[in-house]
Parts: structure tokens; C-alpha cells; sequence
């Protein structure tokens, strides 16, 4: 064989450019904008004046005057970091009541705080499964289940998008233990699961998963997610997990389920185990989030005659939305990534944050602008969108 020489061989992180330079040309370049101030619909993003409608902050509680003082005396009391992992010394009493707290609320018999729903996902999917084993997934679900499938080992299976017969052919097929799991409301689609029929399908047959990232905190009489808006108890889904950083207004994420459940994680989810506890003034945030969710319906039914008036005053300008449930997540798909981004960069240049999505976070072809609505929005602020929408596009 000939030797290489030392100038034939590639620098280490030569291959890097290359690669950022296909990204470009292919239009899927992420960059990143600074905003200067909380998370609220009015915002000033790269020194600019903007409407965001990209914000999972739904109910308006990251920058909510109660949950902040809640942060501040959580701080006082406790410190700023938590300083170890909760095996270790950074389980606080504060930790320990927002996981009874969440228990309760999501009718669990447990439930255990995670940093981030990334390293839940990651964690539920390693702990629980092997090899040998099988995880069958919805073909929409988020990124991080999709990783924790593949950190756990088990063979991945996904199911056409909501196909729950696809699903039961798949389960028939196979001997093997089956997790499966799926986003309660779609992240980038805004659709609901058919989780009533999932959880028929999976009972005596397969553990059932659900990653409530989106519906916690908005969907339910109580506000306690998507389980509580189809009345599955922890028989029918035995394992929920849902963040915190999204309607709740905090950071975070926790999984719920019965003490056999929440005592494997503790003993077996690497990501539980091998990180720092989330700061405990976070906890005290989250309770107190948690109180005015419980004890005040306003936020949530303003969210959602946001959502009521946007689906409406959108069929009447023609954009095609339709078909889409009353979830804080729409979308208008527009196809190829470059017309995604250009009525985007439209948008923003009119003076509207609505990102554009494109492969591989969608489906190829599927570019969109994915519309986050909250209960902070005015229905000024909702016409003044539709338009500028329903401009670009017909342009
Ligand atoms: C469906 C879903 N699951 C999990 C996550 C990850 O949660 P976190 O931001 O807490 O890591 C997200 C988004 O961030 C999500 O949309």
C-alpha cells in the first residue's frame, strides 16, 4: 500500500467548511437572532421592533410578575445552583414538592423532575429498553425521541403519522417488549394524537409513551395536559412525560407514572443520574405556575380565543390552515424551503417573528412557518399577521 503523505491527509477540522457550505446552498443554514428582554408577543429581536408568534410561552408565564418573585425567593432561600445531582445532595424540598405537586396534578402516583425533556426522552427510552426490544414511533415525533430510540439500542420502528392500524400491524408482527411513544400534540404539525385509540391498542400489549411537551399546562378542564383532555388515566398511558419550558414558563421537564416506573428511572436513566439537579428556585417558579394554571382559568381560555379567532379570521382570508385542531401550534404549509424562507424574511422585514421550517426538522417538500399563538396576544395583534400573511402569500 503507498503511503500517504503528510499534505495528502485532511486537517482535522477541514471537513467542517465543506460541510456548512452544503448546508448553505441546500437554504437549511440555521442562525441564530438576539433578543434583548423577556419572552412576550411585542419583543425587540437584533435591535428590531417585532410581533413574535413563535414563542411555546403560551400562557405568557415566562415573564409573569408572580412566577418571577416565586424564582427570586426560591433563589434567596436556596441558592442559585443546585450544586449536585439529586442522587447526590440537589434534591431540595422544593424539588420534592413539585414532584408530588405534578403527581397529583396529572393524577400519577409519581413523577420525577428532569433538566430538560431532552433528557427525559433520552432517558425513558435507555432505561426501559435493550437490545432486544422494540420501539415503535409516530414518523412526526420530535427530534429528541427519535435520539432516545437510538441511545437505547432497541430497534426503531415508525408508523405513518396517526395510523394507528399501521401501528397494530407492526405490534402483531413482533414478539419482542414494545415502547411506544409519541408527541400528544404534534410540535411541528399543532395536530392531537389519537391517544384513546393508541391506549385501546397498546393495553396488555406494548408500554405507551407520551410526550405532552406542547398540551401540558393548555389542554385538559385543570390544564394538566392532554391525558386529562381524554381522560386516560396511568392504566390506559402508562408513562407521561411533559417540559416545563414551554406553557409553564419556566425550564425543565418531568416523567409521571407508577413507583415501579419512576424508581427503574431513578436507578437506571443516565441522564437523571449523571447531571446536576435543576437550580431549586426553578422549582419554586414551577409551583407557582402550576397554582395559577389550577386556580385561574383566564389564561388558558384567553389562549384559547386566540387560537378560536386566528382559525377563523385565516379561513376567511383563504390561507390554507384549515383541517387543523385548536391546538397553540399552526401551521401553513408552503413546500420548498426557499419559499418558507421568503415569506418569512417578508414577514420579518414587515415586522413578524414566524419562523420558517424546513427539512430535516420536516418532511422534504414540506417546508412551513410554523404559528405559535399565546394568551399575551391582542386580537390586533392576530389581524395585523393574518394580513401581512395573507399579502406575501398571494403576492
Ligand atoms: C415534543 C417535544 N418533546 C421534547 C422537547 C424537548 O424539551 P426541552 O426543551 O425541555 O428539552 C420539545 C421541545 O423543546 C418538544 O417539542
Amino acid at each position: 500500500m503507498p503511503k500517504t503523505t503528510l499534505t495528502q491527509l485532511k486537517k482535522p477540522m477541514q471537513h467542517l467548511r465543506g460541510r456548512l457550505e452544503d448546508l448553505q446552498a441546500a437554504h437549511q443554514y440555521r442562525q441564530r437572532r438576539i433578543l434583548d428582554g423577556p419572552q412576550q408577543p411585542h419583543q425587540i429581536i437584533d435591535g428590531r421592533r417585532v410581533l413574535a408568534f413563535c414563542s411555546n410561552d403560551y400562557l405568557g408565564l415566562a415573564n409573569d410578575v408572580r412566577v418571577k418573585a416565586a424564582f427570586q425567593a426560591g433563589a434567596k432561600h436556596f441558592g442559585v445552583g443546585a450544586g449536585a445531582a439529586h442522587l447526590i445532595n440537589g434534591h431540595t424540598r422544593a424539588h420534592h414538592h413539585l414532584e408530588e405537586t405534578l403527581a397529583d396534578w396529572t393524577g400519577r402516583q409519581r413523577a420525577l423532575l428532569f433538566s430538560t425533556g431532552y433528557m427525559a426522552n433520552l432517558g425513558i427510552a435507555q432505561a426501559l429498553l435493550g437490545r432486544d426490544d422494540l420501539i415503535c414511533q409516530d414518523r412526526l415525533n420530535h427530534a429528541s425521541l427519535i435520539d432516545a430510540a437510538r441511545l437505547s439500542g432497541a430497534r426503531l420502528q415508525r408508523y405513518a403519522h396517526a395510523d394507528v392500524e399501521a401501528l397494530q400491524r407492526r405490534l402483531q408482527a413482533t414478539q419482542k417488549q414494545v415502547l411506544v411513544s409519541t408527541d400528544a400534540v404534534f410540535s411541528m404539525d399543532g395536530d392531537l394524537a389519537p391517544l384513546p385509540q393508541l391506549a385501546e391498542l397498546t393495553h396488555q400489549r406494548a408500554m405507551l409513551m407520551v410526550d405532552d411537551a406542547h398540551g401540558f399546562g393548555v389542554l385538559g378542564s385543570s390544564g394538566a395536559g392532554s391525558l386529562e383532555h381524554f381522560s386516560l388515566s396511568q392504566s390506559e398511558v402508562p408513562i407521561l412525560m411533559a417540559t416545563l419550558g414551554k406553557a409553564l414558563g419556566t425550564a425543565g421537564a418531568f416523567v409521571a407514572g407508577s413507583d415501579e416506573l419512576i424508581e427503574t428511572l431513578i436507578q437506571a436513566a443516565r441522564t437523571y443520574i449523571y447531571t446536576t439537579a435543576m437550580p431549586a428556585a426553578l422549582a419554586q417558579a414551577t409551583l407557582e405556575s402550576i397554582r395559577i394554571i389550577r386556580e385561574d382559568p383566564e389564561p388558558r381560555s384567553r389562549l384559547q380565543e386566540n387560537i378560536d379567532y386566528f382559525l377563523h379570521i385565516a379561513k376567511q382570508q383563504g390561507l390554507a390552515i384549515g383541517g387543523r385542531q385548536a391546538t397553540p401550534i399552526q401551521v401553513l404549509i408552503l413546500g420548498e424551503s426557499m419559499h418558507a424562507l421568503r415569506i418569512a424574511e417578508q414577514l420579518w422585514e414587515a415586522g413578524f417573528m414566524v419562523p420558517a421550517i424546513r427539512p430535516p426538522t420536516v418532511p422534504k417538500g414540506q417546508a412551513r412557518l410554523r404559528i405559535t399563538l399565546s394568551a399575551l396576544h391582542e386580537q390586533e395583534d392576530i389581524d395585523r399577521l393574518v394580513d401581512a400573511l395573507a399579502n406575501f402569500i398571494q403576492e
